[in-house]
């Protein structure tokens, strides 16, 4: 039997939505948060690989480091790495400002995920593409949630449960593809 995974984060929902993809495979996992891992990039896989390797180097245990960005077609790929610090400073309001003249509203959410166990490093990247939605709608999830409308729905992600959520999502399917590597 594989020993619990730790996920490296401080973010209830992101843990919730990892939780879920890791119990189709079986897998029992835990939250590790108040290790703040920011190493400076502009590529969110070279991100996660460099914490995961420090996250693996203090904890000694199975993790997994996660890094998510929203890259928007007409603000040239903006917030993209830097959408922790764009949500925290300019938020979703401050996004739709940006957004007030776009006709173009197509915007697609990256994730990168490394998992470490037993010394070997397995990684992959998850997208998913969709429409900046014109004001916030929602209660549930995180972050731009209340704004991105995944394409194949009309709701944001805001409006589903985690559940619905995964089978669109950037984070979902990378995560699934580093556990397909993992069992491969
Ligand atoms: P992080 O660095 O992976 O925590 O993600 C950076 C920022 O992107 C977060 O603060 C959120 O604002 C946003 N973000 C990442 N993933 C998601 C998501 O699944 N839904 C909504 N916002 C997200």
């Amino acid at each position: 039997m594989l020993p619990r995974i730790c996920i490296v984060t401080s973010n209830e929902h992101k843990f919730s939505e990892i939780k879920e993809v890791a119990l189709e495979y079986g897998l029992e996992v835990e939250m590790c948060p108040g290790l703040k891992l920011e190493i400076q990039s502009d590529d969110l896989a070279d991100i996660v690989f460099k914490s995961a390797l420090i996250a693996y180097m203090y904890l000694n245990k199975p993790i997994i480091v996660e890094d998510a960005g929203l890259f928007i077609d007409a603000l040239n790929g903006f917030p993209g790495p830097y959408s922790s610090y764009v949500y925290r400073t300019i938020g979703i309001n401050g996004i739709l400002k940006l957004m007030n003249d776009a006709s173009n509203r197509r915007a697609c959410f990256r994730s990168a995920v490394a998992l470490v166990i037993n010394n070997r490093v397995f990684s992959a990247t998850g997208e998913v593409c969709g429409e900046i939605a014109t004001k916030p709608r929602g209660a549930g999830g995180f972050g731009f949630d209340p704004i991105f409308v995944p394409e194949g729905d009309s709701r944001t992600f805001a409006e589903m449960s985690i559940h619905e959520k995964n089978k669109y999502s950037h984070r979902a399917k990378a995560v699934r593809k580093v556990f397909e590597l993992l069992f491969k």
